[in-house]
Formats: C-alpha cells, sequence, structure tokens
C-alpha cells in the first residue's frame, strides 16, 4: 500500500498549492465509490466535478480506451482520424449543431467560442463588433478569455489587464441583457444553469428570451453546457428542455467520461469564421478522447441514463427540499435540474465544515459559490447510494447547532 504520509510531503514539495486539498490521497475508482491509501471508500456525489457520468472504471469505458490505445492513440490534426469524424457527426445529431471543433478542456472550448464570434463580424466587415456580454456569478474557465468572462472578480484579480470589451449583467434579468446588447456585441455567452457560481437554474423563459434578443440584434448565443451538458440535466443538452438552439455550443467535462476533451460547436452558418489556419489544437479530437466519447455516448443510450437523470434527480431534489423543511435554521432551500443539485445553506453554516463533516462520513460532495452544497453524482447512481448520501447528509445536519447566528 502507497505510504499515504510520504506522498503527501511529496505533494507539499513539489505541487503548486492552487488548490485546497484534504490530506486524501485517491488511488482507485469503481462505479460511484472512491478509494484512497488507506483502503477507506467514498461514495462519490461529485463525479469530479461533473465529469464521471460513468462513474469510475466503467467497463465499456474500460474497453474503449485499452482498445483504441492498443490501435492509435494520438495523430493530430494533419490527418483525418475515423474516431473524431463520427464523434462530430453524433454529436451534431444530438444537438442540432452542424460543425465541431474538438478541444481538451471546457475552457478551450471556451475560448474558440469567443475567437469564433469575434472572427466572424471580423470576417463580415464588422471588425469593430468585438463586445461579448456574460453574466455575473457565471463560471466559464481559467484561461484569460474565459476568465475575463466568467462574473465572480476573484476570478481574474490580479490577472489583468482584462480582456477588453467583456462585461456582465445580472443572470436571470432579461431586461439588463437587452439594456447591454447592442451592435457592438459580437456574443452573448450563458450557462443554462450556473454550476459553480452556486446552482442557479436560468428562471422559465429566460433562455428563449436570450434566443430571441440574439436574433434580434444580430449578436452570436453562446451556450456554455461544459457543466450540464451530456446528459446530466435529464435531456442531451440542458437547453433542450426549452426548445433553444445556440449559435454557438460548449461542452467538456462529462464529454468522455473522464479523458480529456472538449469542443465548440457551431451552426452552418457562422462556420467559415474559422478558415484553414485561424484556430487549432495538437491533442484536440485525438482517436483515444473521441473513442472514449463514442464509448459515453453508446453506454448512455443503452443504459438509458439521460432519463434515468431526469427521473433520478427529481427523486433527489425532492429529498433536498425535505432537508429545508426539517432543519430551516440551517438550509434556505434546493435547487438543480436533473443530476445537478445544490442544497444552499443558511449564512452561518459554513459549507466547507459540511463538507469535511461529509468526507469523514465517506461522502464526497463539491461545494458552489459561498453557501451551496453541489451534488453531481455519476449518472449511473442508483436510489440506493443516492439515500445513502442522503442519510449521511442528515446525520451531518442534525449534528449541527440547530440555532440561527
Ligand atoms: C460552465 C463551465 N464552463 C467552463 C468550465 C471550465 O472547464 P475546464 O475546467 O475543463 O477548463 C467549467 C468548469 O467547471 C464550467 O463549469
Amino acid at each position: 500500500m502507497a505510504d499515504t504520509n510520504a506522498l503527501l510531503a511529496l505533494a507539499g514539495r513539489h505541487l503548486l498549492k492552487t488548490y485546497k486539498q484534504p490530506p486524501l490521497v485517491m488511488t482507485r475508482g469503481e462505479g460511484c465509490r472512491l478509494y484512497d491509501t488507506e483502503g477507506r471508500s467514498y461514495l462519490d456525489l461529485y463525479a469530479g466535478i461533473a465529469v464521471c457520468v460513468l462513474g469510475h472504471a466503467h467497463p465499456a469505458l474500460v474497453r474503449a480506451i485499452a482498445e483504441q490505445a492498443a490501435r492509435l492513440g494520438h495523430i493530430a490534426n494533419l490527418y483525418y482520424n475515423d474516431k473524431q469524424i463520427e464523434l462530430a457527426a453524433q454529436l451534431c445529431a444530438r444537438t442540432g449543431m452542424d460543425r465541431v471543433f474538438f478541444t481538451n478542456s471546457g475552457t478551450e472550448a471556451n475560448e474558440g467560442a469567443l475567437k469564433l464570434a469575434r472572427r466572424w463580424f471580423f470576417t463580415q466587415g464588422d471588425a469593430e463588433r468585438t463586445d461579448v456580454v456574460a453574466t455575473w456569478s457565471s463560471f466559464h474557465g481559467r484561461t484569460l478569455g474565459s476568465v475575463a468572462m466568467t462574473g465572480t472578480p476573484k476570478y481574474w484579480e490580479g490577472f489583468g489587464p482584462r480582456l477588453p470589451g467583456v462585461s456582465q449583467v445580472k443572470y436571470g434579468d432579461l431586461d439588463a441583457m437587452r439594456r447591454r446588447v447592442n451592435d457592438r456585441s459580437a456574443a452573448v455567452i450563458i450557462e443554462p444553469v450556473q454550476g459553480e457560481g452556486g446552482v442557479f437554474p436560468a428562471p422559465p423563459g429566460y433562455l428563449q428570451g436570450l434566443r430571441a434578443l440574439c436574433d434580434e440584434r444580430g449578436a452570436l448565443l453562446i451556450v456554455d453546457e461544459i457543466q450540464t451538458g451530456v446528459g446530466r440535466s435529464g435531456k442531451y443538452l440542458a437547453v433542450q428542455h426549452e426548445g433553444v438552439v445556440p449559435d454557438v455550443l460548449t461542452v467538456a467535462k462529462g464529454l468522455a467520461g473522464g479523458v480529456p476533451i472538449g469542443a465548440f460547436l457551431v451552426r452552418e452558418r457562422h462556420a467559415e469564421a474559422l478558415a484553414p489556419g485561424t484556430h487549432g489544437s495538437t491533442f484536440g479530437g485525438n482517436p483515444l478522447a473521441c473513442a472514449a466519447a463514442l464509448a459515453v455516448l453508446e453506454t448512455l443510450d443503452r443504459e438509458g441514463l439521460i432519463e434515468g437523470a431526469a427521473t433520478k434527480g427529481a427523486y433527489f431534489l425532492s429529498r433536498l427540499e425535505g432537508f429545508a423543511a426539517k432543519y430551516p435554521a440551517l438550509v434556505k432551500g434546493a435547487r438543480g435540474r436533473g443530476l445537478l443539485c445544490g442544497l444552499v445553506l443558511a449564512d452561518h453554516v459554513e459549507a466547507r465544515e459540511v463538507l469535511g463533516a461529509m468526507r469523514d462520513r465517506g461522502v464526497l460532495i463539491a461545494q458552489a459559490g459561498d453557501r451551496v452544497l453541489r451534488f453531481a453524482p455519476p449518472l449511473i447512481i442508483t436510489e440506493a447510494e443516492l439515500d445513502e448520501g442522503l442519510a449521511a447528509l442528515d446525520a451531518v445536519l442534525a449534528a449541527l447547532p440547530q440555532e440561527t447566528k
């Protein structure tokens, strides 16, 4: 067995301290369970931040990766590869988009979307049309373009000068968008459910309103489904609940169930914005990642996991809402869509403490915003496993002082 203390000492010396990690070292996963160096097991209710849609070591994914690695792992985009072409066709069929560019991460997908929007107007002879309107409390990634669009200032502080032309308005406020979007706006970027910002689903009609506004003013509608996509919301895309088709769509996270990949997808009318030589990636869409993504799609269908996300998510959310009634001094409410749910804690309750207490009981969850517990379990999770997580949460909340401070 690996020596935990020795590993933690090496981590302390050699990893940048960008993450606030508890002293646990994970070595293995199976289904919805993770195992650490001490052999302890944990119920995984965050799935590597909404990534491991098939849980850990799913046989179909393991097989696809192993077979592809033995056949062809990487060639770069100097040549076509069969898996990338197949995956592009399948993604277009599922999303209503026409063309795909593959990246390695979510933030790169958003950078590509931003470049495409600006370049589109450049090619139309409107090179001044470069503004991007995003929303407060959004999260779009950590590279300089994405971080500028991200609506939480702590993520940009100290990394200036910030990308010019990018601004934020209140999420869910269509009038605020109407006031901001004008003939200098190249794009509006929106999450159908703000994930990192605190699990805020878009209010009814908001996404349709943005679609109409972008059509009216000629701006591109970029929908960031990096966290909500790939079935998590109960449909392949969360915008599909509203019947909205974006101009540019970004996906990543769950796309290949844990193998790094992302993509931005566009409709035909804007595709010519990125002509040969205008954008590229060495790793993006390599055969290994694309084979994994194809296995994810096939397994989502075969196991009915997208429909399952809707029913299991509705069950889970109703149980979380029950905690607001049971612990009114500690819990303000619950919200979410499908298997992306948030429990909103009262102002005096430290989310970090609840996370730690859950971990001590062998259940892993994530945080969103300052006071929200975020649940984004693998889509393969069973109702019994959800109940196990809920029982742990019940016990943790019951052990906290029940009065408001
Ligand atoms: C909505 C959204 N967009 C973009 C990103 C950035 O993705 P990545 O961390 O893969 O760069 C995230 C990551 O949490 C996200 O939730």
